[in-house]
């Protein structure tokens, strides 16, 4: 049965709304500050995150500290019913800091220090700027660690970025030969022979750099390790004094999606929650499908982290962001949809970034919910209002979670081997599209989804998807072999069991591990120009009952089936009638590969067939129209339908027999429903006693 998960707070039995809060640009508005608490009443909000980039106000000079501002301030929003998720300040620092001691600042990989300014321009090596932030995290600590207002610990902002001084590449060693324990080891792993690159000192290695080693693959995959383990060090420092004040005080810190800089995953075990900023670009196209799975895909992958505990939505845009090449509006309808996008995949809050616009400097252009008029006769303070009504009615949809019978690879190594490797196409390899336009074809049938790297255990799930899987790290071969062989159904793609977890290539045959799974020998990989494509044909009688052709773009694997059926072939080039789709029956399971690149109408037919047979439950047992998905939510006994409009216009969606009702009118007994264009409805109903059986693998 899903577990219900606490909230996030117990102080806040409720979804948190609320935005980042920034008093500190305001001091000397007092009557601002003041009008921020009627507005925030006003707007819905009970909490705020607040002291993001408060170093200086905090500590205007060296060792004197000034927190009257923000005891004021979080005493008054709680007397008000505000609560707060207060932030460790190290995403920016003071001026004095940097002047005096110069080593915090951030040397780029052209080996050049910055200068001091901007935010995230500090060294997470330098033992002074650890000891700064030890000493404001502990004051912090000491002072608000058991206030009744504060609810979380922010740790940071956005973590980023990556220092070259002569620190961190002392530090990277050292993490190299803790890796290695040897050069032997290393130069093998990074086939270091090649170019004459062998290291014969541990003192030779240096980071990657422009000017320097930068076509070293195993050394750049270690090195985006290390900045990895690094960030999670300084993170794990961070935290360190408030766990010690009171260890039930959650700490989270935000992340930004899919950003190649850091593995997030490597972060799960040191945060009490998973938090993301979302920032999509609503209205790029007329219709908002294609940005809306994508945004879903990313919201399941941070539900995924932590094994379905609901995460948090850090930040987002009550309107236009200002660093997008156009500032484009959210049309009525979809800031309400686009917040409520995210609960329906497992997130306990609404958070925006910004509360109150700034009055000057770079973001004063930035949404917020209140703008430089300062009063609550706008549109989007309205719909931020609306969106707070919203949430305060679905308490009991807090901590729920969601079950997913599918999962679908995406794996930071993996992208950063096929980013980083010279071939096979060095335009458009895209890995993130690609995981997105299979993960599309779910959220279209409204199919529960999570998204996992290959160390996850997926031993439960019926159907588990790996789009481009070109790393395979030591025992995921052998793990998904046992997976198919107990029954479940496993698709593969072309550039996939190239290399290993150090980007070596696996001899003997591609795809490596897999390769036995699949029952399948790649002997060549055809890359197409972009103007160029080929078609594949299902044969006439086959295994998923698919008919017709497809065109296909960019890759087309030749491969020689190995005890694999061959269920569709090539139409052209010399290639034509060579396997193109394959199954493999291993034990319980069937093992599918798709060899070459395919679009959407290849995807989501073949998915079709796949849903059908592996048996994979739709969230509602309904056609969907274009644009329409349907999330779920469930406690074991409730299921919390999420029905959302991405589409283009108006639509009509007659539900499914069970028993439902309207969530937020409170209607019994609906059996059709009408979602106006970015509209959304949510749902409850009954769990059956077939569902908790069949949603049990967590
Ligand atoms: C990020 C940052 C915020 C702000 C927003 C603007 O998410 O965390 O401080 O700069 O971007 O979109
Ligand atoms: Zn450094």
């Amino acid at each position: 049965m899903i577990k219900k998960y606490p909230p996030i707070s117990r102080k806040l039995p409720h979804f948190m709304h609320g935005g980042d809060y920034n008093p500190d640009q305001w001091l000397h508005y007092p009557e601002i500050l003041e009008e921020d608490i009627r507005l925030m009443k006003l707007a819905n909000c009970n909490t705020v995150a607040m002291g993001i980039f408060s170093w200086v106000a905090l500590e205007p000079e060296e060792g004197t500290f000034h927190f009257d501002w923000l005891d004021d301030r979080i005493d008054k929003l709680y007397e008000n019913g505000i609560y707060t998720i207060l932030s460790t300040p190290s995403g920016a620092r003071p001026a004095w800091m940097s002047q005096k001691y110069p080593e915090v600042l951030r040397v780029a990989s052209n080996r050049v220090r910055n200068l001091h300014g901007e935010r995230h321009n500090h060294c997470y090596s330098s033992p002074v700027y650890r000891e700064k932030i030890r000493i404001i995290n502990t004051r912090l600590a000491e002072r608000y660690s058991n206030h009744p207002g504060v609810v979380a610990w922010h740790i940071s902002n956005e973590y980023s970025g990556e220092c070259h001084c002569d620190i961190c590449q002392e530090n990277f060693r050292k993490w190299l030969k803790e890796k290695y324990g040897s050069l032997e080891n290393l130069n093998h792993a990074w086939w270091s022979s090649f170019w004459s690159h062998t290291i014969t000192s541990w003192s030779q290695i240096e980071s990657p750099s422009p000017i320097g080693e930068r076509r070293t693959n195993g050394l750049n995959l270690d090195w985006k390790r290390f900045v990895t383990d690094q960030t999670v060090d300084f993170c794990k420092h961070e935290i360190k004094p408030f766990k010690e004040h009171n260890p039930d005080m959650p700490v989270t810190t935000n992340m930004m999606g899919t950003y190649e800089g850091l593995n997030y995953w490597k972060f799960k075990d040191v945060l009490d929650r998973v938090s993301w900023d979302n920032y999509p670009c609503w209205h790029e196209e007329d219709d908002n499908t294609h940005i809306a799975a994508f945004i879903s895909m990313v919201h399941d992958m941070n539900r995924s982290f932590k094994g379905g505990k609901p995460f948090m939505l850090m930040e987002s845009t009550p309107s236009v962001t200002n660093w997008s090449p156009v500032s484009k509006l959210k049309k009525p309808g979809m800031h309400l949809l686009s917040s409520l996008h995210a609960v329906a995949h497992g997130s306990d809050t609404v958070q925006y970034f910004q509360w109150r616009k700034s009055r000057g400097s770079s973001e004063q252009y930035h949404g917020a919910v209140v703008d430089h008029c300062g009063h609550e006769n706008t549109r989007v303070f309205r719909d931020v209002a609306e969106v707070g009504e919203v949430l305060a009615s679905l308490d009991e949809v807090v901590g729920t979670s969601v079950n997913a019978e599918v999962a679908i690879l995406f794996d930071w190594e993996n992208k950063w081997a096929i980013n980083d490797a010279h071939g096979p196409r060095n335009c458009g390899m895209k890995y993130d599209e690609t995981v997105a336009m299979h993960y599309k074809s779910f959220w279209k049938n409204g199919i529960p989804v999570d998204i996992l790297d290959m160390d996850c255990d997926i031993s439960d799930y019926k159907l588990l998807i790996a789009p481009m899987l070109y790393m395979v790290r030591q025992g995921v071969g052998e793990k998904i072999e046992r997976f198919v062989e107990n029954g479940g159904t496993f698709v593969g793609t072309y550039w996939s069991g190239i290399v290993d977890e150090n980007g070596l290539c696996f001899l003997g045959g591609f795809p490596g591990p897999l390769r036995k799974v699949l029952g399948i020998w790649s002997e060549e990989l055809e890359c197409l120009y972009d103007h160029e494509s080929n078609h594949i044909v299902f044969n006439k009688e086959n295994g998923i009952s698919l008919n017709g052709e497809f065109q296909c773009k960019d890759f087309c694997d030749l491969i020689h089936t190995e005890g694999a059926e061959a269920l569709a072939v090539y139409k052209e080039d010399f290639y034509a009638g060579r396997p193109a789709v394959t199954v493999n029956c291993v034990g319980a399971g069937k093992a599918y590969y798709i060899a070459s690149r395919n679009g959407e109408d290849f995807i989501d037919g073949f998915y079709g067939k796949l849903i059908k047979e592996a048996g994979i439950k739709r969230n509602l047992e309904t056609e969907l129209p274009d644009g329409v998905t349907v999330q779920r939510r469930s406690d074991g006994e409730n299921d919390f339908i999420f029905i959302m409009n991405f589409g283009t216009k108006e639509r009509h969606i007659k539900l499914d027999d069970k028993e439902y009702s309207d969530l937020l009118t409170g209607e019994q007994n609906v059996r059709e429903i009408n979602l106006s264009l970015y509209g959304m409805r949510i749902l409850k109903r009954r769990v059956t006693i077939q569902d908790s059986v069949l949603h049990s693998h967590r």
